[in-house]
């Protein structure tokens, strides 16, 4: 079990997936141009859920969305920009993107004020992804007590799931209180709710692996109410089933004709058993099936939800080691750290160096290791040529961490330097993203 409210940390991704079932994400598989970040380009996008369905759109150019959701805390700090940065690149594909602040959720789970976590939620959240250039065409941010379409849907997805299946995946017990334990709910609502604003459409959620419970949750409701079931059968047959009990038949011609529009021409129709069996069609093919019957369920009055999609990123550690926390200021650096104040911060961040610096020239560094270096990779070196020679540097012991050090802490000012800037020129954009229902 994962606890999405316990701050856990993962040392063993690859048993994570395993026993998840996440299955990894190819970053062969993103367009080449423009070139996808280091995030994906160096696996800390590790893994996916359902990622293929959005890789279907980038490629034809189709429409698709991002969900994103925020816990007003503390301070936003460079972890948090990982998220920022996964959707800005996504951002060049043209998607909706939709970002929920989780008023409802802070509330339940920590006793936040709803007043509270407004102020915060523009005042730290909204404006830095300003600052971070967040492209703001068709960008939404809105709070979740606020927008009825996510009530609603939680409301209705309560009807989905029992006790049970929350205490197993949660782990709540008799004295959970109930609004915590509809959170989930909302946070499906979240998710699924831009499908309710576009129409039955791919979404991907980019999260941690805390948030996994919630995606696989989503996922699962999602299918409850659908009234199309697209699978491979036992028997390795491609076949649409119907869910409901009422209007079978009527139901199994409509599917027909949508796939007949997609070009299949083999039908074979079983009222009794609900199905309706391609016998041309291939296990591959079922996603743009589903694609189809959801549109069909849409005009039948249906939600036509499409599982929704995830990915997932690894926690680069914070400058002392461990993982970065609001909660725990010394471990990371803020966007709002004073430029300097951060620079002294990553001034004394662990690295990847050895006990002398004879030794070092000896031996090497190990950057791999280093929060320095992960800092300039991910945050503060743009060109690959560059961070690749202070990489191989360090190995070759010709680079030694206090000139190092200089070095990034320059970056680092830079970077917050531009941030206060741009932040400061956008700011004026809150009221064209910020929406209030
Ligand atoms: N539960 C998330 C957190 O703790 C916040 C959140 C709410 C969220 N709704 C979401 C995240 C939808 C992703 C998608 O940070
Ligand atoms: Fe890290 Fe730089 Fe030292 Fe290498 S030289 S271990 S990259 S601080």
């Amino acid at each position: 079990m994962i606890d999405p409210w316990a701050q856990t940390e993962i040392d063993d991704y690859s048993k994570v997936m395993k026993e998840f079932g996440i299955e990894r994400f190819d970053p062969s598989t993103l367009p080449s141009e423009p070139n996808p970040p280091r995030l994906f380009r160096k696996n800390i996008v590790f893994g996916q859920r359902g990622f293929n369905t959005i890789l279907g759109r980038i490629r034809s150019g189709g429409d698709f969305a991002i969900l994103s959701g925020l816990m007003p805390s503390g301070r936003m700090h460079l972890g948090h920009k990982m998220v920022i940065d996964q959707i800005k690149y996504l951002q060049n594909f043209n998607p909706s993107v939709f970002i929920a602040v989780a008023d409802i959720e802070a509330y339940a789970t920590r006793g936040m004020p709803l007043k509270k976590a407004r102020t915060l939620a523009i005042e730290s959240y909204v404006k830095s992804y300003l600052g971070l250039g967040l492209n703001v065409d068709k960008l939404e941010i809105y709070f979740q007590s606020k927008r009825s379409d996510v009530k609603d849907i939680a409301y209705l997805a309560g009807t989905k799931v029992n006790l049970s299946t929350m205490k197993a995946i949660y782990g709540f017990n008799d004295s959970t209180n109930m609004a915590h334990m509809h959170s989930p709910l909302i946070q499906a609502g979240d998710i699924l709710h831009p499908q309710v604003r576009l129409g039955p459409i791919p979404v991907v959620v980019p999260v941690g692996v805390d948030q996994d419970p919630h995606i696989r949750l989503c996922r699962d409701l999602a299918s409850s109410f659908r009234m199309f079931n697209a699978t491979v059968t036992s028997d390795g047959k491609v076949g649409v089933f119907v869910k409901v009990d009422d209007n079978v038949e009527s139901l199994l011609s409509k599917a027909r004709s949508a796939l007949e529009r997609l070009g299949y021409l083999d039908f074979n129709m079983v009222p009794r058993y609900k199905a309706l069996y391609l016998p041309g069609a291939s296990p591959s093919d079922v996603p743009i099936m589903d694609e189809a019957l959801a549109l069909v369920e849409k005009d039948e009055g249906g939600f036509g939800f499409i599982p929704p999609s995830s990915t997932y990123h690894r926690f680069i550690n914070g400058i002392t080691g461990e993982k970065m926390s609001s909660s725990k200021p010394e471990t990371a650096i803020f966007l709002d750290d004073e430029p300097a104040e951060g620079a002294k911060k990553l001034k004394k961040a662990v690295t990847g160096g050895r006990d002398t610096a004879e030794e070092q020239r000896e031996k090497g560094g190990r950057p791999d290791i280093c929060a320095v270096f992960n800092t300039m990779m991910y945050h503060l070196v743009q060109g690959d040529e560059e961070i690749d020679r202070i990489r191989e540097e360090c190995l070759q012991g010709t680079r030694l961490c206090g000139s190092c050090k200089k070095e990034a802490c320059q970056y680092l000012e830079e970077f917050l330097n531009d941030f206060i800037e741009i932040r400061g020129q956008r700011e004026h954009l809150v009221r064209e993203i910020v929406k209030w229902d």
